[in-house]
């Protein structure tokens, strides 16, 4: 019997600098995709994953995220007494929605780095990380998909995509081989974090969503910075696979990257076009555009 995964690690201690100036004060995890920061869809995805404790890593201007998980006094009081019924639901419901704790990252070492600083609030048991700008639109959530293929298989998932091109360059990338029973499953032998082109061992991609063993953490400790002169996750996962099975999860769903200017574009004008209240206002509006 595996162990239930019951927390998640969202490493959220980036300075955002792809999307400058709008980071300059505002954390880019609590930059609006539509009507909600790009982080509420992380944390959405865990609770309907059946996650139960969030587990933010912070860093130096971060607190509005704090605030937002938290109930505003003023806000609500304010609300209530102009008898806004449904808005006063909806901003509590943000703080009342998940167990939230937070770690401070104080110096930003790397994404391997980050997640270790969960180790003493995740404690010996498999665990999620999701990373914030990755925001994933599926049928069933994203990280649920991996709790699943976890619990069939024993062993940690990464999500995965299929990248052509010199642009696998910007991500992690796995070496193995697609599994017989499952095409979605790729059993992995190695991996690299942000490799050239012509060095890269496939095509197969890693996407912000991941589903880890305890073990991990030990290796982060002593994992060496790699890409970037950071401290690497996927170097950390690498050093897992010597001891672990460790399988790659081609998801179904789109994956988009809000963490980047055009990504947060076309998330928001797919996202628009499925929210109910607006979507034909929305359909016409585009089709009236002159483009
Ligand atoms: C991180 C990971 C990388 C992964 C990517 C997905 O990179 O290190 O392995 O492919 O997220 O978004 P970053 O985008 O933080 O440079």
């Amino acid at each position: 019997m595996t162990q239930r995964v019951r927390k998640a690690v969202f490493p959220a201690g980036g300075l955002g600098t792809r999307f400058l100036p709008a980071t300059k004060v505002v954390p880019k995890e609590m930059l609006p995709l539509v009507d909600k920061p790009i982080i509420q869809y992380g944390v959405e995805e865990c609770l309907a994953s059946g996650i139960e404790h969030i587990i933010f890593i912070t860093g130096r201007g971060k607190s509005a995220m704090e605030d937002h998980f938290d109930f505003s006094f003023e806000l609500d009081a304010n609300l209530e007494r102009r008898g806004k019924k449904e808005l006063l639901e909806l901003s509590r419901r943000v703080a009342t929605m998940a167990r939230v704790s937070y770690v401070r990252q104080k110096e930003p070492l790397g994404l391997g780095h980050a997640v270790l600083c969960a180790k003493d609030l995740v404690g010996d048991e498999p665990f999620a990380v999701l990373l914030p700008d990755d925001v994933v639109d599926a049928p069933r959530p994203c990280i649920g998909q991996l709790i699943d293929v976890f619990n069939q298989r024993n062993g940690s998932v990464l999500a995965t995509m299929t990248i052509e091109g010199p642009a696998i360059s910007a991500y992690g990338v796995l070496a193995g081989s697609a599994d017989a029973q499952n095409p979605r499953i790729y059993n992995c032998t190695g991996m690299v974090e942000k490799p050239k082109f012509e060095d890269a061992p496939s095509t197969q991609a890693i996407v912000g969503r991941y589903v880890l063993t305890p073990r991990v953490f030990e290796l982060l400790e002593t994992t060496k910075p790699g890409a970037g002169n950071e401290i690497q996750l996927t170097d950390g996962i690498l050093a897992l696979l010597a001891q672990e099975k460790v399988f790659g999860y081609t998801f179904e769903g789109k994956r988009y990257d809000a963490g980047d200017k055009f990504g947060m574009l076309q998330a928001t004008v797919e996202f628009a076009l499925k929210r109910e209240e607006f979507s034909e206002k929305f359909r016409d509006y585009l089709k009236s555009l002159p483009l």
